[in-house]
């Protein structure tokens, strides 16, 4: 049988739980394969990606920081990769050129909606602070679902600004300044900074501006349960976290390279958190 072959690649790759969510997944299906960490200097990104067809693998995920030039690089890429300008996963295809996905967007709705699938997309603005990557991922899938304002604030406004512009409707730039304002009416917050992450001090926000049924997302998974979102459910509101975000988003690369559905459950929340370094 042949052996079935991806990892992620980024620089460096050494605390990316990837490894230990494909594993998990390897093991629970009984599958012949291997998912390995990377580690590919920038320098070095294009060489890499031209050798999996070579060395047999089905495909990788890309990390952090070459998302963008992977998405230069590879030879096809699908709708979200085009919008966001970002990959995170490759597929080598059967004639050896490599297809980019992004599936960060998908990723954190499959996660929301089923940690609050009371939660209506259509009804009342959500709230984005951030404008990266993820904000990019994010802002693009809930316009997908019909959210009908995305109210974009981040530290430094100009960034907002540019991401409203490029999307366009129903994405607007709100002030960072006047975050706590931008609460008002929403029915989601997201939060995709880094704000809350080990390290970096607390997203400061006044949660009595949410509606009361408002639910409070955030893409930051160390520590799994932040400062907001302990407020939040402190406050009885919704709280979701980020390692689901995670977690969703590799679904469809491990089906398409190993050929399973994997599912997303608690002995996979168990696994990739036992896997942290402490
Ligand atoms: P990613 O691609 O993971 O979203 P990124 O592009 O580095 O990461 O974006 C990080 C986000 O966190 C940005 O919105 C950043 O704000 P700026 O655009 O002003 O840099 C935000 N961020 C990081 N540190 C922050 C801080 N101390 N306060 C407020 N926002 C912060």
């Amino acid at each position: 049988m042949t052996r079935r072959l991806s990892g992620v690649i980024g620089w460096p790759v050494g605390h990316s739980r990837s490894p230990a969510l494909h594993g998990h997944w390897l093991a629970r299906h009984g599958i012949a394969g291997a998912y390995v960490a990377l580690p590919v200097q920038p320098d070095h990104l294009e060489q890499a990606l031209r050798a999996l067809p070579v060395l047999g693998f089905a495909g990788c995920n890309v990390t952090v920081p070459h998302k963008e030039a992977a998405f230069r690089l590879v030879d096809h890429v699908d709708r979200s990769a085009a919008r966001l300008g970002a990959v995170n996963t490759i597929l080598v295809r059967p004639d050896g050129t490599l297809e980019g996905r992004n599936t960060d967007g998908e990723g954190f709705l499959k996660h929301l909606q089923a940690s609050a699938p009371g939660w209506n997309p259509t009804d009342r603005p959500v709230l984005v602070l951030g404008a990266g990557g993820a904000a990019r991922a994010i802002a693009g899938a809930l316009t997908d679902i019909g959210v009908p304002e995305i109210r974009i604030a981040n530290r430094t406004d100009a960034r907002a600004e540019n991401l409203a512009r490029e999307f366009g409707a129903p994405l607007q730039a709100w002030p960072w300044a006047d975050r706590d304002g931008g609460l008002a009416g929403c029915s989601l917050i997201v939060n995709t900074t880094q704000l809350g992450m080990d390290g970096y001090p607390a997203l400061d926000l006044a949660l009595d501006r949410l509606p009361p049924d408002g639910v409070v997302s955030d893409i930051v998974y160390s520590p799994l349960e932040t400062e907001l979102l302990a407020d939040a459910r402190r406050r009885g509101l919704v709280a979701v976290d980020g390692l689901g975000m995670l977690l969703h988003q590799a679904r469809a690369g491990f089906a398409a390279w190993f050929g399973v559905e994997p599912a997303v459950d608690d002995a996979l929340r168990q696994a990739v958190l036992a896997s942290a370094s402490p």
